[in-house]
Parts: structure tokens; C-alpha cells; sequence
């Protein structure tokens, strides 16, 4: 067995999002967005027909959250402020929206915890959806109204903050895959968005610097960027082709970003390479001045599952679109079945010795990680009535060891929030696959309930220390 240790003022925190768990979504003056629009139009698009509706009653019982956190020796969580809930139409304050995240920080802070704010987490207005969504620069212009708007009344309240939680995610699910509304298929318009994306991004870090150097925001506040990564792995001996598959994934999903937070700038050679298949990027004279602020203070890294890829078969997919590359299944993948998501630990290793090779003075932490498992209920103990997840433990415990690895060989690795603390609402799976340290019982009005893992997890946050088998 081996013995590792976290260093002492290394952080565990709480990851989640306000879409996901506030619920209250047409209370105190919050507009529709793009998930309560999707709900009304479609219910039948959500696991058990269960829509954006009710979160996992964050709002009500956020401060029995905290207690939970603070119990687990957690001590910051993250969460996003809803655009929907804190501008009207006008892109005005709406003065409800503002008195429930002053309310929400401030009990926060009452309870010893720090709150991360995120200011975007897949949750366009409905309104501004119509008007084009991501592919419309007024909107990316809303946008950064909304998080100068946010920094001004909030400024002195949050530390840490972020621009976007997993930017690459809705070019991919709702432009390319078809996978959530609108359910396109246009790589083209997939790749406007994620560079209309990286305007806003760089647009807001603009908004933070300025209202940082006119006083409104606290002295030692920061800025960062959160985003899924992992270096794409793809098979031994690989081809040539198998080669360029990796570079053009590490490209879009992962240098596209790294770039742009750490220099201001996109990789020109994805950017060759996407001119070259026939994208069009909205680029307008005055962007690459505009892209340059957007280099940031810290990265969020979310990791669920490693990327492998291969040489693609073909040029174009069914729908038209380029193929860069296709997935590669490795033979000794371990499966989290549930999710259908690879469970490789040592992947945040990499990761970090990435960033340290490629990109040494960026300052990262976990941002999230987790696993989602279906019907928990059947690791209900008969007597005690808690779910025994050793699975859990397992999976967190492993990815906790490679990260213990990752800071002894000099990762910039500083903390950890565990995706989601208290099962929350996911998306069109709702309350499919549960995350949680913590059970919330959907029969009995969202009540929370430890799970074994929890007493695991108080164990770990307490001694940073950790006992894994030889390089698990
Ligand atoms: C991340 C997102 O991609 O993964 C979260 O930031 C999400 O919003 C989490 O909930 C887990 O994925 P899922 O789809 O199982 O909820």
C-alpha cells in the first residue's frame, strides 16, 4: 500500500451550478432560460420527465447545504449566478435577482464558506436565445454587460471568479452532436459559437480588470476560466493520421483555451486547420485586441474521463460536418456504466503535467470531478438505511492519489471540488445518475441524507492523507 499526502493548505470544496440546483425558476422576477424553455417545449427530452423546474431545492435549504459542507470539512463550493435571474430584458438589474445572491453569499460567509461565482453555466436567456443565442455578437455584448454588471454589485462580496464553466460544451451538445436543443448538426456554426464564446470571455476579463483598477472589487479577488480537459490519448504505435487526430482534439477541446487564458491568442495552427476544411469564423478587425485581455488569474479543471481518438474513417460526417478525428476505445477502458464515461484517474496527472510543461506559470485546481451512478438506491444498507457507495470512494480516493502524484512532481495543483456534493439535477439526464456525497430523496421533498462515502470523505478533508494500493 502506498501512503500520500496533500499538502496542508491544499482546499476540498463543493461544485455546482445554479440551473441545476436553485429551482424557483419563475420566482423573483427569473426569466425564462434555455433549459426552462426546452422543458416546456419537449418534457419528454428529460429523464423521468423531470425539467429545469425545481433544481434540488438549493433555494430553500441552502443553509442546511452549508452545515453539510462545513460537516465534511469542505471549505469553499462554487456556483453560477443565473444571467435569467439577475437581468430583466433591458439587461437591467432586476433588484429581486440581486437581494437573493447578496442573501446567498452572505449566508455563505455567515457559515465560514467561501463561494466561487461562476457567471455562466449553459444557461442562455430564452430571449436572447431567440435572438440568435452564441452566434449573435449582440448577445456576446449582453453578455459582457451582464458580467460588468455582476463584478459591480457583487465585487465586493466573491474572491474568485469565472467567466464560463465547460465553454466547449454547447458548441458540441447543442450545435454539433445534436444531443440537447436545438439539436443541431453544423460544425461551422458549432465553432462560431465557441469563437463568439471566446469573445465574451475575453470581453468580461476586460470588465473585471477595469472595475478592479476603479476600486470594485475586492484587493485580492481573481479571475479564471473553467473547462473539461485531458490530454487526448490515442493507441500504441500510432499512425501518422492517429497522430493528427490528437493534435486537431487537443487542439479545439484543449489549446484553443489554454491559449487564449494564458496569451491572449487562439492556436493558428487549429485555426489553419479548420480555414482549410471550409469553417468561417466571425473574426472582426479589433478581435485579436479584444482576445488578448483574455488571459486570467487561475484555470478550473473538470475531469470526468479521458479523451482517446484515432485517425477518422472519413472526411465528413452524415451531416456534412469535417471529421478530425474518431473515438478510439481502448481495450482495458474500465467503464462507469451509468454514465458511460471511461474512469481513468491518472488523466488529472497528465493533465497537470501538461500544464507544466506547456503552459508552467498557470495556477490550476480540480474543478470538478465526480461519478454519476443510476438506481443507488439498490446499495441502500436494509438496517441503516445509507447507500453504501464504495464505488465512490474508490473513484475518488484513485483520482485524489494521481492528483497527490501530479503536485509531489510539481503540477501548480492547489485544490479540489467534488461534482456534486448533494445529488443535483443533470441536465436532459435529470436526476438519473446521482453524484452526491449526499442523498437527496426525491419521495420524501428533497431531503438530504448522508451517504457512506461522506464519513469517508470528512476523513480524508481532515488528514489530507490518503492509503491507495501501489499506483491506483
Ligand atoms: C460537467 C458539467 O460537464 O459535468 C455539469 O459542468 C454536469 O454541469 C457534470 O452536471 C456531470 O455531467 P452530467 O451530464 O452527468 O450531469
Amino acid at each position: 500500500m502506498e501512503q500520500l499526502t496533500l499538502p496542508k493548505d491544499f482546499f476540498f470544496g463543493a461544485a455546482m451550478s445554479g440551473p441545476q440546483t436553485e429551482g424557483e425558476w419563475k420566482s423573483g422576477g427569473k426569466l425564462e432560460n434555455l433549459w426552462d424553455l426546452w422543458s416546456n417545449l419537449e418534457l419528454d427530452a428529460f429523464h423521468n420527465r423531470v425539467g429545469s423546474y425545481g433544481g434540488n431545492d438549493f433555494t430553500r435549504r441552502h443553509n442546511e447545504d452549508f452545515q453539510i459542507f462545513k460537516d465534511l470539512g469542505l471549505t469553499s463550493f462554487r456556483t453560477s449566478i443565473q444571467w435569467s435571474r439577475l437581468l430583466d430584458e433591458d439587461g437591467n438589474v432586476n433588484p429581486e435577482g440581486e437581494k437573493y445572491y447578496h442573501e446567498l453569499f452572505a449566508d455563505a460567509a455567515a457559515s465560514g464558506l467561501e463561494c466561487f461565482v461562476n457567471l455562466y453555466h449553459f444557461d442562455m436567456p430564452a430571449y436572447l436565445f431567440r435572438r440568435g443565442g452564441w452566434e449573435n455578437r449582440e448577445v456576446v455584448e449582453a453578455y459582457a454587460n451582464y458580467a460588468a454588471k455582476a463584478f459591480e454589485l457583487f465585487g465586493k462580496e466573491i474572491r474568485c471568479w469565472f467567466t464560463f464553466n465547460e465553454p466547449i460544451v454547447e458548441p458540441d451538445q447543442r450545435y454539433q452532436n445534436g444531443v440537447w436543443y436545438p439539436y443541431l448538426h453544423n460544425f461551422n456554426r458549432a465553432k462560431v459559437v465557441q469563437y463568439n464564446i471566446s469573445v465574451a470571455h475575453s470581453l468580461a476579463v476586460a470588465a473585471y480588470r477595469r472595475a478592479k483598477a476603479a476600486g470594485l472589487m475586492r484587493e485580492d479577488s481573481r479571475i479564471g476560466l473553467i473547462n473539461c480537459f485531458t490530454p487526448p490519448y490515442t493507441r500504441e504505435n500510432p499512425s501518422e493520421a492517429d497522430l493528427e487526430a490528437v493534435r486537431m482534439t487537443d487542439g479545439i477541446n484543449n489549446r484553443w483555451w489554454l491559449d487564449l487564458v494564458t496569451k491572449g491568442e487562439l492556436p493558428a495552427d487549429v485555426l489553419d486547420s479548420l480555414a482549410s476544411r471550409g469553417v468561417e469564423l466571425p473574426i472582426r478587425p479589433g478581435d485579436a485586441e479584444i482576445l488578448a485581455q483574455g488571459k486570467v488569474d487561475w484555470l478550473g479543471c473538470n475531469y470526468y474521463h479521458p479523451e482517446r481518438v484515432q485517425a477518422p474513417s472519413r472526411e465528413v460526417d452524415e451531416s456534412g460536418c469535417p471529421v478530425f478525428a474518431e473515438p478510439y476505445v481502448w481495450p482495458e477502458a474500465k467503464m462507469n456504466e451509468s454514465r458511460g464515461w471511461e474512469i481513468y484517474p491518472k488523466g488529472i496527472y497528465d493533465f497537470g503535467m501538461k500544464l507544466k510543461n506547456e503552459y508552467p506559470e498557470l495556477e490550476f485546481f480540480v474543478s470538478e470531478n465526480g461519478m454519476g451512478v443510476e438506481h443507488e438506491w439498490d446499495f441502500r444498507d436494509a438496517e441503516t438505511g445509507v447507500i453504501q457507495d464504495d464505488y465512490r470512494i474508490e473513484f475518488v480516493r484513485e483520482h485524489l492519489a494521481w492528483i497527490a502524484r501530479a503536485i509531489a512532481d510539481g503540477a501548480n495543483l492547489v485544490g479540489y471540488h467534488y461534482w456534486a456534493v448533494v445529488d443535483n439535477w443533470s441536465w436532459s439526464n435529470a436526476f438519473k445518475n446521482r453524484y452526491g456525497f449526499v442523498e437527496v430523496d426525491l419521495e420524501d421533498g428533497y431531503k438530504r441524507r448522508l451517504k457512506k462515502s461522506a464519513n469517508w470523505l470528512r476523513e480524508v478533508t481532515k488528514t489530507h492523507t490518503l492509503t491507495v494500493e501501489e499506483g491506483k
